[in-house]
């Protein structure tokens, strides 16, 4: 599963930024940004950070792909590394990010373990993830660019369980883009056969391009 999202990002991570310059991912980067200060305080890590959006020259930012790495220009507190497995002493920090579909790639249960563990009592973990399950499946394969990935979806319940048996309280959670069309947006990169293949999918209109924001403490 890593793997793939590794190589992915890898060969992608010089496009993701202006993949990402549309109304959609603007209006979900202002959402993310407003619970971010609502709840980021002290020392901050930001676990699948990408090319660093969410990142400050103060804040630690761990990514699996080097690439990705490479395009953050906000931040030298840069560490390559799995978010399953993060080479981060016990409760060092006070928030934990983990935005925009990171926890979609890696095995969450062993990411949210980890948020855990690096985070002091009372911390916060800040996520944001896509849910899209358009059936009956946790885990999807799509292939995407050519790269066969596996997505992890989650309802509702099953992130708030998550966190929960992980040792956090849930203290808020949204569904965002209901009233947003992002979908063929982010998608228009993609070839014919793609398209079509997503198209026979049929994610029901509720779930497409839905995702959800959320924020919880370490007990
Ligand atoms: C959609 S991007 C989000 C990047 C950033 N958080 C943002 O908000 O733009 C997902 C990121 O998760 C990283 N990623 C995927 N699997 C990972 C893993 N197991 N451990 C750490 N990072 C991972 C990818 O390399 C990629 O940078």
């Amino acid at each position: 599963m890593t793997n793939t999202a590794k190589k992915f990002y890898d060969a992608t991570a010089k496009l993701y930024d202006s993949r990402h310059d549309n109304d959609t991912a603007r209006y979900l980067r202002k959402r993310e940004n407003k619970m971010i200060k609502k709840y980021a305080r002290g020392k901050v890590i930001d676990i699948g950070c990408g090319t660093g959006c969410h990142l400050d020259a103060e804040r630690t930012g761990i990514d699996i792909s080097y690439n990705m790495l490479m395009e953050c220009k906000s931040c030298k507190n840069l560490i390559q590394s799995r978010a399953e497995e993060l080479p981060v002493k016990t409760s060092v920090f006070n928030t934990a990010i983990c935005m925009f579909s990171t926890l979609n790639l890696c095995d969450a249960d062993k990411a949210t373990e980890e948020m855990n563990r690096i985070l002091r009592n009372n911390g916060i973990a800040i996520i944001s993830v896509s849910s899209v399950r358009g059936g009956e499946k946790k885990t999807k394969n799509m292939r995407i660019e050519g790269f066969r990935m596996k997505i992890n979806t989650f309802t509702k319940k099953e992130l708030i369980d998550l966190f929960r048996k992980n040792g956090f309280e849930s203290l808020e959670f949204h569904g965002m883009f209901k009233s947003q069309k992002p979908y063929w947006g982010w998608y228009r990169n993609f070839s014919l056969c793609e398209k079509i293949k997503l198209f026979l999918d049929k994610l029901p209109p509720s779930s497409r391009g839905r995702m959800y924001i959320a924020a919880f403490r370490k007990l």
